[in-house]
C-alpha cells in the first residue's frame, strides 16, 4: 500500500538568500510557518511595485517515523519560481517554474533525524517565465508538500510530477460507447487494472502497461448539465495502488459555429480566475478552492479560463465535479525570452502530464499577449511550434490556443501556429469604443471565415467605492463597468461563432505594479472583490444571463446612496421575465423585459427602494444630496472634461475633439494640425510611440476614437484640449 504523510506544518522560514550552510546555521533564527506559505501574501499586494524577489530558505527536520516506508519520496506541490532541495546538506534536485508539483526520492541515511533544506526564489532572470507581467509573481512553497513512501515496486513518481496513469476515453457518440485506454509506468510487476466493474493485467515491459475498455452505454462527461465522473484503478502485485478520475465526452470546434460538446452547439461562456486572495496571495486552502468554485457557479459561467499559469490540482478538480469547462496555460506572456524556450516547454509538459486525466481540460493555452512587448521573430515563432507540437506529442485529443494582444495584426503567421485562436480586447477601456469589440470581430470573421476564433480576455477596471451618473471610460465606477459589460453581453451573444469568451476577471487581483483606481497593488477588472467580500453589479448583469437555477433579482447602485439630481435610474439585473418597482413601499411600475430593468424616479429627500420579481427582491435606500458626493468620484481632473465644455462650443458644421482622429488626419487642413500634434506628443513618448507608429492594426484602431477619448487617454490638461477644440472649430467640414 501506498502512504501518504502531509508535510504542511513544522517549516521554518528564513527571508534572506543565504548560503546553504549560512541557512542551517541560522535556523533557529527563522520564522515558524506552515505550507501553503508565500513571502509576498502583503508587500505584493500593496502596490509600488517592490515587493520581495529573490532567494529565501524553507527548512525542517524529518523524523525517521515519517520516513518509514521502502521507498519514500518527497512532493511539492509547487515552489516558486525555482527551488533547490538539499537533504543533509546533499542537493537532491533543482526545479524550475512556480506553478507545478515536482518529486524527489529522499535516500535512506538511517539516521533518527534528517533535515530538509529547500532554497526558494521568484528574482528576475531571463529563462523562468513568468518575467513580465501585470501580475504579482508570488515566491514561496504555496502549495501542501508530502511524503510518498511506496514498495520497491512501485508506479512512477518522479518525471514531470506525473500521476503515473493516464487515462484516454473515445466516445463513439452514436453508439453511446467508449473505449478507454489506461496506461501506466511503474519500475516493474504485474498491473491489475480496474474500471466499471471489470478488470485486465498486464505486464509491466520497459517500465510501461496497459490495458483498454469498452463502456457500452455510456454516462457522458456532459457540462454543467451533468459532470459525470469514472474511474479508473492500477494496482501493482507490491500492493503499490493508483486511481484516476475522467470523464467520457467530445469537444469540437467550428469557425461558423463555434463550440461543440458531445455533437450539439455548447458556447463557452464564462471568466478568467487567477489563484490568489486579499492577505494570503497565492497560498490557498482547499476551502478557498472551494469558495471561488461556489461563487462561479452562483454566476452560472460554463467556463474558466486558468491564467496565466497551472492552478492548483484542487480547482481541476473541482471543474471535472461542477461541469466547467477549462482553458488551461503556462506563464509564456507578455514578453518573448531568446533563454526561456526550455522552460516553456518544461512547463507545458509538466502541466499536460499532471492535468492530462482532468475531463474539464479542452485546450492547452500556448502563450498569453507574448507579442506585446516582442516582435514576431523566427524565435518566438519557432519555439511556439515546439510548444504546439509537444502538446500534440503528448495529447493528441486536445486543441492547442493562444490569447493574442490585440493590436496583434490578424495576418500575423504566430497565429497559424495554434489549432483555434484567440483575442484579448480592450475597447471601450484601454483605448477606443465599445464599438470597436463588434467591429474587430465582424472584421476577423469576414477576412477569415475558416478560422476558429475567441474572446479570451475583456474587462474593465471598477473600484466599487466610485459611482456617477453619467459614467465614462477610465473613471473606475461600478456603473461605467456594468455598461461595458452590458455591451460586451449583447456584443457576444450577437455573435455564437465565438467558440469561448471570457471575462477579465472573476476577481480582482494583485498586480504590485498597479497604483490606479483608488487602490494599490490590484487589478480591479473582478467581477468580485479580492477578499471574495463584494460582488459588483456588474456579477449580477452576468449572473441574470448565465444563471438558469436560481431565481433573483438584484438593484444597481447600493453603494451609490447619495445622488445629486432630482432624477434618477434604478437599474436592475434579474434572471426573472417581469419587475416590479417599489418607492417608499408605493408600486410605481412593473416592466417585462431581458435581464436588465431600468426605471427612471423623482429624488425627494431619502428613499426605500425595493424591486420584486419571481417571488424574490431587493432593496435599498437612497437619498437626494445637494452637492456631489466627492468620494464618490477617481479621477477628478477625467471625470470633470463633460463639464468642461459648453454645448456651443461644438458646431457640427465644423470639426472638434468628438470628431475621430481618422476623420480630422483626411482633412487638409485639420490633418497638419492632428499630424504635428502627434508628434510632439510621440517625441515625448519615446519606444512606446515606436511601438504604435510602426503598428497598422494600432493605428488602424486609434483612427476610429474620438479625439477626445485620445487626449484624455495621453492624460491632455483641459486648456490644451479647449484650445485644440477652438482651432477645430474653425474648420469648416
Ligand atoms: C492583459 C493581460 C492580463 C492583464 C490585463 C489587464 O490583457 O493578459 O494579464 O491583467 O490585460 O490589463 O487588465
Amino acid at each position: 500500500m501506498r502512504k501518504i504523510t502531509p508535510l504542511n506544518n513544522g517549516w521554518v522560514f528564513l527571508k534572506a538568500d543565504l548560503s546553504p550552510e549560512q541557512a542551517e546555521a541560522y535556523r533557529e533564527q527563522g520564522e515558524r510557518v506552515s505550507l501553503p506559505h508565500t513571502w509576498n501574501a502583503l508587500d505584493g499586494q500593496d502596490g509600488g511595485n517592490n515587493y520581495h524577489r529573490g532567494g529565501c530558505w524553507y527548512l525542517r527536520t524529518l523524523t525517521a517515523e515519517e520516513l518509514s516506508g521502502e521507498r519514500v519520496f518527497l512532493e511539492f506541490g509547487a515552489a516558486a519560481m525555482s527551488a533547490e532541495v538539499r537533504y543533509n546538506g546533499e542537493l537532491l534536485c533543482r526545479h524550475d517554474g512556480g506553478y507545478s508539483a515536482f518529486r524527489v526520492e529522499l535516500p535512506k541515511t538511517g539516521k533518527t533525524e534528517n533535515l530538509l533544506a529547500v532554497a526558494v526564489s521568484n528574482e528576475d532572470n531571463d529563462r523562468v517565465y513568468p518575467q513580465k507581467a501585470d501580475f504579482t509573481f508570488y515566491g514561496g512553497l504555496p502549495r501542501e508538500a508530502r511524503l510518498i513512501a511506496v514498495p520497491e515496486t512501485h508506479f512512477e513518481l518522479v518525471k514531470d510530477g506525473t500521476p503515473g496513469i493516464k487515462v484516454t476515453p473515445v466516445v463513439d457518440l452514436e453508439n453511446r460507447s467508449a473505449r478507454v485506454k489506461v496506461e501506466t509506468w511503474q519500475t516493474g510487476g504485474t498491473v491489475t487494472f480496474s474500471l466499471n466493474g471489470e478488470e485486465k493485467r498486464a505486464a509491466s515491459e520497459n517500465g510501461y502497461a496497459a490495458a483498454d475498455f469498452t463502456i457500452e452505454n455510456v454516462r457522458l462527461w456532459d457540462g454543467v448539465n451533468d459532470p459525470f465522473l469514472y474511474t479508473a484503478k492500477a494496482t501493482l502485485n507490491s500492493g503499490d495502488e493508483i486511481s484516476a478520475r475522467f470523464g467520457c465526452r467530445v469537444f469540437g470546434f467550428d469557425p461558423g459555429k463555434g463550440f461543440f460538446l458531445n455533437g450539439r452547439p455548447y458556447p463557452l461562456r464564462g471568466v478568467s480566475r487567477h489563484g490568489d486572495l486579499k492577505g494570503k496571495g497565492n497560498a490557498l486552502s482547499y476551502e478557498d478552492h472551494e469558495r471561488d468554485m461556489a461563487i462561479l457557479r452562483e454566476l452560472g459561467a460554463n467556463t474558466v479560463r486558468l491564467a496565466h499559469y497551472q492552478h492548483a490540482q484542487e480547482f481541476y478538480d473541482l471543474c471535472d465535479e461542477n461541469g466547467i469547462v477549462v482553458w488551461a496555460e503556462i506563464p509564456y506572456i507578455t514578453m518573448h525570452m531568446a533563454n526561456g524556450r526550455e522552460n516553456t516547454l518544461s512547463q507545458m509538459r509538466e502541466l499536460i502530464t499532471q492535468c492530462y486525466n482532468h475531463p474539464s481540460i479542452a485546450v492547452w493555452g500556448l502563450s498569453n499577449e507574448i507579442t506585446a512587448a516582442s516582435a514576431v521573430t523566427e524565435d518566438l515563432l519557432e519555439n511556439h511550434r515546439a510548444l504546439r507540437d509537444l502538446c500534440r506529442r503528448l495529447d493528441p485529443t486536445r486543441k492547442t490556443t493562444m490569447a493574442n494582444v490585440f493590436m496583434l495584426e490578424t495576418d500575423s503567421p504566430i497565429l497559424d501556429v495554434p489549432d483555434v485562436s484567440s483575442y484579448n480586447l480592450y475597447f471601450g477601456w484601454y483605448l477606443g469604443e465599445l464599438s470597436q469589440n463588434d467591429e474587430f470581430f465582424d472584421d476577423f470573421h469576414k477576412k477569415y471565415p475558416g478560422r476558429v476564433v475567441g474572446f479570451s480576455e475583456y474587462g474593465a477596471d471598477a473600484n466599487p467605492a466610485f459611482h456617477s451618473s453619467r459614467p465614462e471610460k477610465g473613471d473606475y465606477t461600478e456603473e461605467y463597468q456594468a455598461l461595458y459589460h452590458e455591451h460586451m453581453l449583447d456584443m457576444i451573444d450577437a455573435r455564437p461563432y465565438l467558440w469561448a469568451t471570457h471575462v477579465w476577471n472573476l476577481f480582482d487581483f494583485a498586480a504590485d505594479g498597479r497604483d490606479e483606481g483608488g487602490k494599490h497593488g490590484e487589478n480591479q477588472k473582478g467581477l468580485v472583490t479580492i477578499d471574495r467580500s463584494l460582488r459588483k453589479d456588474a456579477f449580477y448583469l452576468y449572473k441574470a444571463a448565465w444563471n438558469k437555477t436560481e431565481p433573483f433579482v438584484h438593484l444597481c447602485g447600493k453603494r451609490y446612496e447619495n445622488r445629486c439630481e432630482e432624477e434618477t435610474e434604478i437599474k436592475i439585473y434579474s434572471n426573472q421575465p417581469e419587475v416590479t418597482l417599489y418607492v417608499d413601499g408605493t408600486p410605481v411600475g412593473t416592466q417585462a423585459g431581458r435581464r436588465v430593468f431600468r426605471f427612471r424616479v423623482p429624488l425627494l429627500g431619502e428613499h426605500l427602494i425595493r424591486a420584486e420579481a419571481g417571488g424574490v427582491s431587493d432593496s435599498m435606500c437612497i437619498r437626494r444630496v445637494q452637492e456631489p458626493d466627492g468620494s464618490y468620484i477617481f479621477n477628478k481632473a477625467a471625470a470633470t472634461v463633460t463639464n468642461w465644455f459648453d454645448a456651443d462650443e461644438f458646431d457640427p458644421a465644423f470639426f472638434s475633439v468628438q470628431d475621430t482622429l481618422g476623420e480630422l488626419r483626411q482633412h487638409p487642413q485639420a490633418g497638419p494640425i492632428i499630424e504635428t500634434m502627434m508628434a510632439k506628443g510621440a517625441a515625448e513618448r519615446g519606444d512606446v510611440a515606436d511601438v504604435v507608429k510602426d503598428n497598422p492594426a494600432l493605428q488602424r484602431m486609434m483612427g476610429r476614437m474620438t479625439m477626445l477619448s485620445l487626449l484624455k487617454q495621453s492624460g491632455a490638461d483641459e486648456e490644451s484640449i479647449k484650445q485644440l477644440n477652438r482651432v477645430l472649430q474653425g474648420i469648416k467640414k
